[in-house]
């Protein structure tokens, strides 16, 4: 079935060319940054994000992980998930969309709550920075 093959291969694509690695600078007042640590397994992720004010919008993402495949599969799809969408919409995505997506088993669902952690976490650190009225939903 062409569905079906066509989700598989993007899926498999995420492990093999994660996309939007690298780094933002932190300094940046339009740039969020989230680490964030499993403590199941001590890998890491960090999750960048640059964010046009006037919209409050993410205009543009980067991440880095130390961490197995799932994980740093997560982040890549988590990157491209984001890219576009308002902070609001951002922070509401589930690591349980993430696992679906990407066909992990239950053992690997930790992988992708940490990219749920890292987009929550780059959020409230721009929030933070431009010391508006963000509240922080996790510190
Ligand atoms: Fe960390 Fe899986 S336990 S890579
Ligand atoms: Fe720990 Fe994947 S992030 S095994």
């Amino acid at each position: 079935v062409v569905a079906v093959r066509h989700y598989h291969e993007k899926v498999i694509d995420h492990y093999e060319r994660p996309r939007n690695v690298g780094s933002l600078p932190k300094s940046d007042p339009d740039v969020g940054t989230g680490l964030v640590g499993a403590p199941a397994c001590g890998d890491v992720m960090k999750l960048q994000i640059r964010v046009d004010e006037s919209t409050g919008k993410i205009v543009d993402v980067k991440f880095k992980t130390f961490g197995c495949g799932s994980a740093i599969a997560s982040s890549s799809y988590m990157t491209e998930r984001v890219r576009g969408l308002h902070l609001d919409e951002a922070v509401k995505i589930k690591n349980t969309e993430i696992a679906k997506e990407l066909c992990l088993p239950p053992v690997k669902l930790h992988c992708s709550m940490l990219a749920e952690d890292a987009i929550m976490s780059a959020v409230n650190d721009y929030k933070r920075k431009r010391g508006g009225s963000g509240s922080a939903k996790q510190a």
